[in-house]
């Protein structure tokens, strides 16, 4: 894993945006695979800074959420669905039609096809170029609890109570959080052809410790991009402070760029 550490929100925020649009001026018909929560928010307002001011075109572009609460509706405002076109999707030139987030309505004798086919989906649109991720408290990718498989695919699962907690902050009560997910599993996720996985605040430092540095193990989804080929982690600083091997991905990074070429 490449790791690469930044001073603040707004650095690691930059950092991403400059890798996701790289790619889409190489490939102005590439997949990305998208993420919710706080973290991704700077990146996709940087992105939406580069639509409008630099002509960063998303005309061809497609792009595949991660996960969807099971039971909202894509008008419901904590739905993933309203969420991405709230932050990014309303701001940039990219067509509806080829945004994709699960559907989080459909009812539970469709599930399984219905996950099935939001894989085919992926498949058919020739794989996920570049999948963002953040990390949850517990250590999870996507929805991907602790004991999900190394191996799984697009699912419903039941969200951990710490999770449910965390994301309360975003509805009026906890009771209103809904209990399950439908979320690309963690074999979903290995299969894109880089990773670009981001973390801060100093909440996140022990988790994301342990995703880069520790055993790889169910118990922490995110640990499992230690077996991806092609992954960056972009951690902020105060994410980064119990990475023990911090020192060296600096110097790392340094080193590269006094040679010449960037890391990232
Ligand atoms: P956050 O959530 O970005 O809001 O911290 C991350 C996650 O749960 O995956």
């Amino acid at each position: 894993m490449r790791v690469v550490i930044r001073k603040d929100y707004e650095a690691m925020s930059k950092t991403a945006a400059e890798i996701v649009a790289r790619l889409v001026r190489s490939k102005p018909d590439c997949v990305l695979g998208l993420a919710t929560g706080s973290t991704p928010v700077g990146l996709y307002q940087e992105l939406a800074r580069m639509c409008k001011e630099e002509g960063l075109d998303f005309s061809r572009v497609t792009t595949f959420n991660l996960d969807e609460y099971f039971g909202l509706s894509p008008d419901h405002p904590q739905s993933y669905r309203y969420f991405m076109n709230d932050n990014l999707f309303n701001h940039i030139n990219i067509k509806k039609e080829n945004t994709h987030v699960p559907d989080g309505t459909v009812s539970l004798d469709k599930v399984e096809e219905f996950c099935a086919s939001y894989e085919k989906m992926i498949k058919e649109a020739g794989g996920i170029d570049l999948q963002v991720l953040g990390i949850g408290g517990d250590g999870h990718i996507a929805f991907n609890e602790p004991g999900s498989s190394l191996a799984s695919r697009t699912r419903l699962i039941a969200l951990e109570e710490q999770t449910r907690i965390d994301n309360a902050r975003f509805f009026d009560s906890l009771d209103e959080v809904p209990r399950a997910a439908l979320s690309m599993g963690v074999g979903t996720i290995l299969e894109a052809k880089c990773c670009l996985f981001l973390a801060n605040g100093r909440k996140k430092a022990g988790v994301v410790a342990e995703s880069i540095e520790g055993p790889i193990t169910s118990q922490i989804t995110a640990s499992a991009l230690q077996l991806h080929p092609n992954t960056i982690a972009i951690i902020e600083e105060e994410a980064a402070s119990e990475l023990k091997r911090k020192e060296y991905y600096l110097y790392a990074e340094k080193m590269w760029k006094e040679l010449g070429k960037s890391m990232i």
